[in-house]
Parts: C-alpha cells; structure tokens; sequence
C-alpha cells in the first residue's frame, strides 16, 4: 500500500517537471504568446495585443465615470495620464499664492475686485474639469452643483450674477477683497476642435474690449490657449497669465511675466505610455522598469507617479512651474534621467507599435508629448508609426487603424474619451 503511493507521487512529480520544462504555450505571465514564442505579430489576434490609453481616460464625458470595459480590454491594457486633481489643485494654488505675494498692485483699475477671465479647454475632458474646479475652488468662486463643483463656463459675468459661480472673497493681510470670473468659455473653434489656442486668442480680444482694466488675472486650462491670450494681450498689458503644461514656450514666457504653468510631468507619462507596451510583449512583470528596475538600470521613483491597480492607471504626479524654479524646466522635450537607459536589442527586439494623436494641432500633444515618446521609442526599441488626427472626428483617425494585423501593440488617444468602442471594435474584429 505505502509503495503504490509513493510511485503514484513519483508519477506525478515527474509529470509536473515534465511540464515545467516547457511544454505547450508556457506564456509568461502577463505576456504575449509572440513575444513568448517569438512569433511574429501575426500569431497573436489584434484583440489580445497590448494597448494603452493615454491623455484621455476612456470614460463618460458627463459623469467622469471611468469605463471599465475599455480600461478592461484584454490582460494587456492600461491608462497613462496623471493626476488631474492634485494638478489642478496645485494650479488653483499657484495663482491664489500669486495674488497674495502681489496684492499691492494686482488690482488694476482699484475697484477692490479682483477680477479674472478663464480659457476652458474641453467641457468633457475630465483634465479640462478639473482645472476649471481647482481654480474655482482656490479663488473661492466655486459654486455646488450634483455634489461637486460646478465646471460649466460661466459665459460673461459682468455683475457677478452669473449662476455657474459666485463672487469669492479672499483675505489678505486682514482685509477682505472680492474675486469674480468675469468670463469663461469652452475655445472649441468652429469646426468643433477644442482647446483651441486660436479660438483663446479671439476671446482675450472681445473680453479685453468689455472689460478693459477690470482683468487683473487671465488663468487657462492649458498653456495653448494661455499663450495665445498672453502673446495677443497680457504681455503686453502686464497681466499675469497662468496656463498648465509647461510647454517649453510657457516656461519661457514666465521670464515675461506669464504667470506659471504646471507640468504635468510629461516626460515621466510619454515614458509610462510606451514602457506598458515594451513589458507587456516582453511578456515580464508590469511593474519592470517602473517601480522595479530593468535590466538597464531604469527604474521611476514613487514620487513621480502612481499607479491605481483598480483603475488599470498610471497617473503621473504634477509640479508647480513658477518665476521661482523655471530655470529647471526650459526643455519640455528632455527624457527624464533615470529612465533614459537604452534597452539592450537582442533581450528586447523591436517591436511595431500603433500610435496616435487626436489632435496634430494641439500644442502639449505635439510640442511636448509627441517629441518625448519619440526620444523613448528609441530607448525602449519600439518601431512606432504615429497618426496625427484632426481633433474633431474619430473617424479620421480609425480610418487610419485599417490594417491593426501589422502591429504588435497600439497606443490610443481619443477625440472624444466616450469614444474607446470605436477603436477596441476595430481591434476585436
Ligand atoms: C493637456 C492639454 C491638451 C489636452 C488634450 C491635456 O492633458 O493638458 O494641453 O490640450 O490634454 O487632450
């Protein structure tokens, strides 16, 4: 009795090292079977390939609500973007501080109101909202709507009656002065592309002509739209204007008088974006080369980004540019230092990845992100074909996702962060 068991154990011993030593389709965790196998691309369905979401969280542009389905496309799926509400808080912060520090000369026609103007991007991009709520919030002009602040443009607001916000007070150095958003508009142009810079620029001119010296402050939801307000008006005005990005341009107009910027850690998110990619064919834990470092030494610290296991998401971490530490921000373009290292070629082939920019024309996409990525496409051996879009239709950049089989993994950022199906529909086909 006790010899038949032991042989029976025997048996399934050496079934299991049998097994272990590589029969059919060990796939490591978390990896492709081609990268596994080191097939090509055409062995794996276009539906279980790597695909990263970035910029514009695949979620309800009402509600924000996350959409779980897209960020749960396959195994291989992720977002890369960062914290819009620690960001926007810093923003909010940053300018209420700038009116503290210059309270003697803000008020420019000494009405005791300070008054300000502020550029919406997008009404249903959650990064748009949130700035909108940061500045509303640190100004105290916010007014509760459904729970949370209200991040509907206010339109014009010349009496303080608008009803999207209120008039705040603040108090400094004991005496009590009064806030108001005079305007605030979504810039979507007439062919329906938002966070338009152009559209910005228009708008300074109208609410310059109604509102003259009552502008102390001009605030944007990004630096786009920030510049071209502040290049057509309040440079030259003396208005201090504050945008978000720290576009390479932006950072150098503060030695102008443009107000601050945040950035938003853009060269830590283009390296995020195509790192899920590279592990993912690499078939190795997720984590490689982010909170663990590779076999080149790269390696993120945890005050630079983090990541939201639930949400499928990396969100990088955000840093106020201001008069005070531009100098250590002038090139929006530079790859971050401790995730620079080249990846060695033969443990880590090239790889064709699928990329797009929903915009061609958007100022952060293509001045600060797209410069980035392809800085670290080279780093991390991925052979990427970038597609610039219109800003306005899906379409025109699914049009161009005809033939996914050529690619081992794909990067998406959307027009519209409703849209996710448009794309995974194409892939699952
Ligand atoms: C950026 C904006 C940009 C937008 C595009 C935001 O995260 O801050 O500058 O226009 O993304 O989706």
């Amino acid at each position: 009795m006790k010899k038949k068991v032991v042989s029976l154990m025997l048996v399934a011993l050496l079934a299991l090292s049998l097994a272990a030593c590589g029969g059919s389709g060990s796939s490591s965790e978390g990896g492709t079977d081609a990268a596994a196998e080191g097939g090509s691309s055409a062995e794996v369905a276009n539906k279980d390939k790597p695909l990263v979401w970035y910029n514009r969280q695949p979620s309800n542009s009402s509600t924000g609500e996350l959409d779980m389905t897209a960020l749960n496309f396959n195994k291989d799926t992720y977002y890369v973007g960062f914290d819009a509400n620690q960001g926007a808080e810093l923003q909010g912060t940053m300018i209420k501080d700038y009116i503290e520090a210059n309270i003697d000369t803000i008020d420019r026609n000494g009405d005791g109101v300070i008054g300000y103007v502020l550029a919406i991007g997008d009404i249903g991009h959650n990064d748009s909202i949130a700035r909108t709520r940061g500045v509303r919030k640190a100004l105290d002009t916010a007014v509760e709507k459904d729970g949370d602040i209200d991040s509907t443009p206010a339109g014009t607001n010349t009496d303080g009656s608008a009803t999207a916000v209120k008039d705040g007070t603040l108090e400094i150095g004991g005496k009590t002065y009064t806030v108001r958003e005079l305007a605030s508009q979504e810039m979507k142009n007439s062919a329906g592309a938002t966070w338009d810079a152009a559209t910005a620029g228009n708008a300074i001119s109208t609410w310059e002509a109604s509102f003259g010296d009552q502008i102390d402050i001009v605030a944007s939801n990004n630096d786009g739209m920030g510049m071209s307000m502040f290049n057509k008006w309040s440079k030259d005005n003396k208005v201090p204007t504050f945008g978000y990005d720290a576009n390479s341009d932006a950072v150098a107009a503060i030695a102008e008088g443009y107000g601050g910027t945040i950035s938003q850690h853009a060269d830590v998110q283009a390296y995020l974006t195509l790192r899920v990619l590279r592990n993912a064919l690499d078939g190795v834990d997720i984590d490689t080369g982010i909170g663990t470092a590779d076999d080149a030494g790269n390696v993120l610290s945890d005050d630079v980004y983090v990541y939201n296991a639930d949400q499928r998401s990396y969100y990088a971490l955000n840093v106020a540019v201001t008069a005070d530490n531009y100098q250590d921000f002038t090139d929006a373009t530079k790859i971050y230092d401790p995730v620079s290292n080249q990846l060695d070629e033969s443990a880590h082939p090239t790889k064709k990845v699928w990329l797009d920019i929903y915009n061609a024309a958007d100022n952060f996409l293509s001045a600060t992100y797209q410069p980035l990525l392809q800085n670290y496409d080279d780093v991390l051996n991925l052979d990427v074909e970038y597609i610039g879009g219109d800003g306005q239709t899906e379409s025109n950049i699914t049009n161009r996702l005809g033939n996914p089989s050529q690619y081992d993994a794909f990067a998406i950022n959307m027009v519209k962060t409703d849209n996710a199906a448009s794309y995974t529909s194409i892939l699952s086909q």
